[in-house]
């Protein structure tokens, strides 16, 4: 049985859908990963990864019109183990049903990675458990740093353990107070940071150069190597 990595945050732009990229990558090199996009008509790792002309099929048609699972998902090119599928949830959607599909998939997949807004997080937390795990993204600004506060708190008493990272930091503006370090989000947030990433000029340029992935920085793929094993083994 797989688990769940909810990659989230509490505002937009933050950084979900690169790092549930660089994540999954390296979850892939162990076993068979699936990166599951639930931010509907905002969805963007498909583009990240070129495959933005090859998918076509919505989880929501297993649900809608009995399509068989395994034709909603589709290899990622290049990486051997890794698949993408989407799925529009709504908040009409039955948690049941929405259940039953994430079930197989952790069946089906050793990780799958979930990239989602925090108000599609809002409802579908009751779906996940301890064995899951919720990656809260934030900038280390006041602004972002109250939504991700929000739902670290949520996951927790839902018994969901929830890890922050910081995304997008720049040195200049935590030395001059502008943005938190790790440290002082650790005791505002009343929980370790998993991880720090700098603000990296170059980072994911690859829908731009029409690339067919994600261009990943040695240095910065090091780092998510890190921060996933860290949370991996907790
Ligand atoms: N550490 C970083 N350094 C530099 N740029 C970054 C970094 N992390 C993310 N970005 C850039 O920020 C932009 C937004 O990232 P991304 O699309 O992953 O965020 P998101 O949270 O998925 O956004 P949305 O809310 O629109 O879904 C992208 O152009 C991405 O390349
Ligand atoms: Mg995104």
């Amino acid at each position: 049985m797989g688990k769940t990595w909810i990659m989230t945050a509490g505002s937009g732009g933050i950084g979900k859908s690169s790092l549930t990229i660089a994540f999954a990558v390296i979850a892939a090199r162990q076993g068979k990963t699936l990166i599951l996009d639930a931010c509907g008509p905002c969805r963007a790792c498909d583009l990240y990864m070129g495959m933005q002309n090859v998918v076509t099929l919505d989880l929501r048609d297993v649900l809608l019109h009995q399509i068989d699972l395994t034709s909603v998902i589709y290899p990622v090119p290049e990486h051997e183990n890794l698949f993408y599928a989407c799925v529009s949830l709504f908040r009409e959607s039955r948690l049941e049903e929405v259940q039953g599909i994430l079930l197989s998939l952790q069946e089906m997949f050793e990780n799958v990675f979930l990239d989602i807004s925090s108000s599609g997080m809002n409802w579908s937390l009751p779906v996940f458990t301890r064995r899951d795990r919720a990656v809260v993204l934030l900038r280390p600004d006041h602004v972002s740093f109250r939504g991700a506060e929000a739902i670290v708190t949520d996951a927790r008493n839902r018994g969901v353990p929830a890890y922050p990272v910081i995304n997008q930091m720049e040195k200049s503006l935590v030395r001059h107070g502008y943005q938190m370090n790790g440290t002082t989000v650790s005791q505002v947030l009343d929980c370790p940071v998993a991880g720090e990433i700098m603000r990296m000029p170059d980072f994911f340029t690859s829908s731009i150069r029409e690339e067919h992935f994600p261009v990943i920085p040695t240095k910065q793929m090091k780092l998510f190597e890190e921060i996933y094993h860290e949370i991996d083994s907790n």
